[in-house]
């Protein structure tokens, strides 16, 4: 490993994501401070983003690499310990990556929320990584390491003041700044497209423990929260929260990894709080529509 010649490069530099991470490192560390490169497939579009990032980032290397050229991305992962993809959707492009990382021994973290191409990988290559020693870690974005951290803090903080763990954590949501990115809309029709012809994925999306390994100890029903409900733990309404379907899959995968350190019967969800009843309403018709978008020939393709 410490051969290689950056501890990591950006791939997907110039996507919607990918500008905002390079903007942030160029912004936050001084020429020289971390060993980093931007890779993506264009290079006219790498040139532009270096344009955009001025003077600061003049110097930062760049290399090309096609998600779908498996020589590129050997190319670039030789040179590097750890790999940070934002080339989604996942399920469209990420497989060759992932691939070539556990080939390779090179780290890699993502951003996707795609909890059935996660599960498609560990199948896939998880034996391949712990071979080679590659580190995979998906879904380090805001899907899903506000959840995945806060259980943990959560529960190590439980077992510190009162000996014991939480058998049950509900996450609600009080507000959220922005919208999805295109890279997230693109994913989530994906899914819906993917799921409309696949009766096995549906049974994939709808599992809580998909993401546990096989014979993991879990059999807890967990709370469905696909609808308006009120919770009468917070004396609220709550409504669906976009990315509950990720971040509960990741925090029980956790308490697998963690040899259910949190408990067999441990039980996690996620919802969002409605402000009042004209939201609540809201909240209904909004997923009314996604059910009969559904219906649409475009997913049912
Ligand atoms: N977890 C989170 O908090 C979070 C937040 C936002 C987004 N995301 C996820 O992050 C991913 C990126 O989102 P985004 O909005 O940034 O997407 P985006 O702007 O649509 O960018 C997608 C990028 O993928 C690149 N790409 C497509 N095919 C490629 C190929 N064959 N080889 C190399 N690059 C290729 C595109 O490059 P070209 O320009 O060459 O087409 C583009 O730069 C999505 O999967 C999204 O779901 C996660």
């Amino acid at each position: 490993m410490s051969a290689r010649t950056y501890d990591f490069i950006v791939f997907g530099a110039t996507s919607f994501v990918g500008k905002i991470l390079s903007n942030y490192l160029v912004q936050n560390y001084e020429p020289g401070e971390l060993n980093w490169a931007m890779a993506a497939r264009p290079e006219s579009k790498l040139n532009e983003l270096k344009a955009e990032l001025g003077e600061k980032g003049a110097n930062i290397p760049t290399l090309i690499a096609d998600a779908a050229n498996a020589e590129q991305l050997t190319n670039m992962c030789v040179q590097a310990k750890v790999i940070v993809s934002t080339v989604g959707p996942y399920a469209l492009y990420g497989e060759p990556l992932v691939k070539v990382c556990c080939d390779t021994g090179t780290d890699y973290c993502d951003l996707t929320g795609e909890a059935q191409w996660i599960a498609d990988m560990l199948g896939k290559y998880e034996s391949v990584a712990q071979e080679s020693g590659a580190r995979i870690v998906n879904s380090c974005g805001f899907d899903s390491i506000p959840s995945d951290l806060g259980v943990f803090f959560l529960q190590e903080h439980a077992k510190e003041k009162f000996d014991e763990y939480c058998f049950r954590v509900k996450l609600r949501v009080k507000a959220m700044k922005g919208g999805a990115s295109g890279g997230t809309i693109a994913s989530m029709l994906n899914i819906a497209k993917q799921a409309a012809k696949d009766p096995e994925l549906r049974r994939q999306l709808v599992n809580p423990y998909v993401l546990c390994p096989d014979g993991h100890p879990f059999f807890a029903r967990q709370a469905n929260n696909n609808k308006a409900k009120f919770d009468e733990d917070f004396k609220r309404w709550t409504a669906p929260f976009v990315m509950e379907a990720i971040n509960t899959r990741i925090v029980h995968r956790s308490n697998a990894l963690r040899d259910a350190a949190y408990g067999k019967n441990f039980l996690y969800d996620e919802a969002m709080f409605a402000k009042g009843k004209a939201q609540q309403r809201e909240c209904h018709l909004a997923w009314e529509a996604l059910c009969w978008l559904q219906q649409l020939p475009l997913f049912a393709a």
